[in-house]
Order: C-alpha cells, then sequence, then structure tokens
C-alpha cells in the first residue's frame, strides 16, 4: 500500500504507520538528475492522457448529441482521423520523448563517480563504500554500513546492487527510478543528487512477510559534510565510559548479539545481521521501521518479531527492564 502511493506524496505521515520513519520522497518533486527525466516523462504521459481523454469525451459527447443519418459523410475521416491518425501521433510523440531520455538514464557512470555497493536482504540493506574518497581517507578500502547511505551534492554516484536472497527493487524516488536487485547478479544505477536533503528509499518488490519493512535513509549533503562522516563511518566503534553503557557492551556480548552483528572495534564481528557499529548515528532502525532512539531501541529489542514479521532478529523480551535499557544505552551511543 505504501510503494503504491510512495510516488506521488510528499511526507508520508498516516495515522497507522506515524511510528515509522520518513525522510522526503517524491518521484514529482526531484532531487537527482534521473528522477527529474522520469517527472518530465511523467507529465509528458499525463498531458498526452488528457489530450486523448478530452478528445473521446467530445467524440461521445457529439456522438449522443447528433441524430442517427446526420453524419455519414464525414464518418470515414472520424475513424481515419480519430481512430488512427491521432492515437498514432500521439502515441508516436510520447514514445519518441521516453526513447530519448533512455541514454540519459541508463548510460554508464563518468569518471570519479563514486561507487556505493547495495545489497538486499530480507529485509534490509547491506551498504559498503568503495574508497578513497578524499586524500584523508585513502587508507579506506571498503566499509560496510546499513540502512543509510549519504551522497555528497552533484557528484554522480554509482550503486552496484545485488540480492543476498529474493528478489528486491532499490528505488529513493526523489532521486532515480527503481532498479531491482537479483541474487547472483549485479545491476547498476547511476544518478547525480543535485539537492541537498533527507529522502527515503524503498523496497519496491514484493519480497516476503516484512517487504513493507524494507527502507532506507538517504542523505545528501555538501562533499566536505560527506568526506567527515564517511571518514567517521569508518572508524571503529567509540566506547562511551558511563556506567549504562558499559554495562549494555558486557550484557551485548554475554546475550550472543556478536553472532549475527557486527561493532567494529568491540569484538562482534558477524555479517549475519546489520552492522551496528555507528548504529547511534542513523535516523532510523530496523530498516526504517522506527525513528532512532532510545525507547525505539528498547521497543524493538523486546518485540522485533511484531514491529517486524518474520525477521531474524530474535526477541529479548526476556531480559529485565534494566538490562534492555543498558543495552539501548550502549547502543544509542554508538554514534
Ligand atoms: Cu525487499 Cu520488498
Amino acid at each position: 500500500m505504501r510503494n503504491l502511493n510512495a510516488g506521488f506524496e510528499g511526507q508520508f505521515t498516516p495515522g497507522l504507520l506515524a511510528d515509522a520513519w520518513h525522510g522526503e520522497h517524491s518521484a514529482l518533486q526531484p532531487a537527482g538528475n534521473a528522477a527529474t527525466e522520469i517527472a518530465a516523462l511523467f507529465w509528458a504521459m499525463a498531458v498526452g492522457a488528457a489530450v486523448i481523454w478530452l478528445l473521446m469525451v467530445a467524440l461521445g459527447a457529439y456522438a449522443f448529441r447528433t441524430h442517427q443519418g446526420l453524419h455519414p459523410p464525414r464518418l470515414p475521416w472520424f475513424i481515419i482521423g480519430g481512430g488512427m491518425a491521432v492515437p498514432s501521433v500521439v502515441l508516436a510523440v510520447l514514445l519518441g520523448f521516453g526513447l530519448s531520455a533512455m541514454p540519459r538514464l541508463v548510460g554508464p557512470a563518468p569518471q570519479g563517480a563514486l561507487r556505493v555497493h547495495v545489497t538486499g536482504e530480507q529485509w534490509w540493506w547491506r551498504v559498503s563504500y568503495e574508497t578513497p574518497t578524499s586524500p584523508e581517507a585513502e587508507r579506506i578500502e571498503r566499509i560496510e554500513l546499513a540502512n543509510e547511505i549519504h551522497l555528497p551534492v552533484d557528484r554522480p554516484v554509482e550503486f552496484v546492487l545485488d540480492s543476498a536472497d529474493v528478489i528486491h527493487s532499490f528505488w529513493i524516488p526523489s532521486l532515480a527510478g527503481k532498479v531491482d536487485t537479483f541474487p547472483g547478479r549485479t545491476t547498476r544505477l547511476v544518478v547525480t543528487p543535485t539537492s541537498e536533503g533527507v529522502y527515503q528509499g524503498v523496497c519496491a518488490e514484493f519480497c516476503g512477510g516484512s517487504h513493507a519493512w524494507m527502507e532506507f535513509t538517504v542523505v545528501v549533503e555538501s562533499a566536505k559534510a560527506f568526506d567527515t562522516w564517511l571518514t567517521s563511518q569508518a572508524a571503529p566503534a567509540v566506547a562511551t565510559p558511563d556506567e549504562a553503557s558499559t554495562r549494555g557492551q558486557t550484557l551485548f556480548r554475554q546475550q550472543g548479539c556478536g553472532a549475527c552483528h557486527t561493532v567494529r572495534g568491540h569484538v562482534a564481528r558477524s555479517r549475519v545481521g546489520p552492522d551496528l557499529t555507528h548504529i547511534g548515528g542513523r535516523h532510523s532502525i530496523a530498516a526504517g521501521r522506527l525513528p532512532n532512539g532510545h525507547e525505539a531501541l528498547i521497543r524493538w529489542l523486546r518485540d522485533p518479531k511484531g514491529l517486524k514479521p518474520e525477521g531474524l532478529m530474535p526477541s529479548f523480551a526476556m531480559l529485565p527492564e534494566d538490562d534492555l535499557a543498558a543495552l539501548a544505552t550502549y547502543l544509542h551511543a554508538l554514534k
């Protein structure tokens, strides 16, 4: 339901889904070169369809108001003109317009494009950056993150897409069109973001029970802010010295969270679930399911299956309230 609506609205804040986190996502308010082409195509199609519709309504009205036998001399021209010429011309113009946009939408990545790898998984997005992106960041080769993508404004980016399980579809409505992700096959999407902002990305292909909870955040920012962000993301997690965080970190280890998650610098190195090294700095948790925050983390730890049906994340509802709070404090401090 949400994905059907996604392209046609700005901020999406329905009552039922109010606790989900959303950035901007409107295909009709483009913030990237590809989305601009697609929006132009949409308006051309809409105008073309409106012209044909008006003509049909006019012809219908004419037919109703004219007595039988009054219009035979002009009938052949109605059929040739209205039935053949007008549809052919309108459809040919729209086809030409659509095809003319293709080279700009599916061309190869230009030199100097940033490359970001994204893997769709049930039901989240594994993101990794190929660097260097700046002289200071030369040592970084590939860092792995989850469910949040930052991009520098006005620089082309090539997304290299694949899937770990079933077919998903990678879609940032404000920036570009959809591209499906397949297990065992790589697809690509090239786009240049043109406006700074926070945008919502979604999975646009039904992929199982929690398909509707497979979102991600895209932050388009200045090149300087992007470099700063990427450098901080490449750094290992910093331990927060306060008591609750320390206890949370111990609980994280004792409860076996590291069997699925990575917190770089804090022992855990598993790649089954999302990387949590800097989870505290993300806009949302659980792939857009909840806005990030201490309370949200507790809710998630207590009832992941209720929030995201069929997900792999086990429930920690058996832990006492203050243990859950300590875990949430630890995770939220991982900025
Ligand atoms: Cu992944 Cu729908």
